[in-house]
């Protein structure tokens, strides 16, 4: 994937920084960027996991810099959230799988997402719009004061 972006913004390679890494690794480096945005990226991590990630992004931006997110947000009510939180940790429980990272869809309902997204420090936090599945936030890193 970041062998075809690089071929894709060739014109470009001398300001391209392409790192390969696991997010809750890499360190970010304090108030550099302006933007961040992620794609389809979020959707297996809960509410601690996205925490403590989003935090480092909040850290990683510029005041007024922006984070965007899109992602699968299925679920439309908390209570179908928890039901696939309950549902993880069952099988985690049943097939004795320690705390980690997994492939498993733990969907936020919107207010959960913007929630967490607000205790990490970004404020306001806009749902911009949901196609099907998937959502689209757009959060603000307040200027320091
Ligand atoms: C469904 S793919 C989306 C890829 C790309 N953003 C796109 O929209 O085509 C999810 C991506 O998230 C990455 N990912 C998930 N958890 C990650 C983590 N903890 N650290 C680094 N990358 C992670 C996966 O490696 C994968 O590239």
């Amino acid at each position: 994937m970041l062998k075809i972006l690089r071929s894709k913004c060739h014109f470009r390679n001398d300001q391209l920084n392409l790192i390969t890494g696991f997010y809750f690794e890499v360190e970010f480096p304090s108030e550099r960027f302006d933007l961040a945005i992620s794609v389809q990226s979020m959707h297996h991590f809960g509410f601690g996991q996205k925490l403590s990630l989003y935090k480092r992004i909040s850290r990683s931006l510029v005041g007024n810099g922006r984070y965007i997110e899109t992602d699968d947000y299925v679920v439309s009510t908390e209570i179908e959230e928890k039901e696939f939180r309950k549902r993880y940790e069952t099988l985690k429980s049943e097939r004795n799988v320690p705390d980690g990272f997994y492939h498993f869809d733990l969907p936020f309902s919107i207010d959960s997402q913007k929630g967490v997204l607000e205790e990490a420090g970004f404020w306001p936090v806009r749902h911009h719009e949901r196609y099907g599945n998937t959502s689209i936030f757009v959060s603000r890193k307040p200027t320091s004061k």
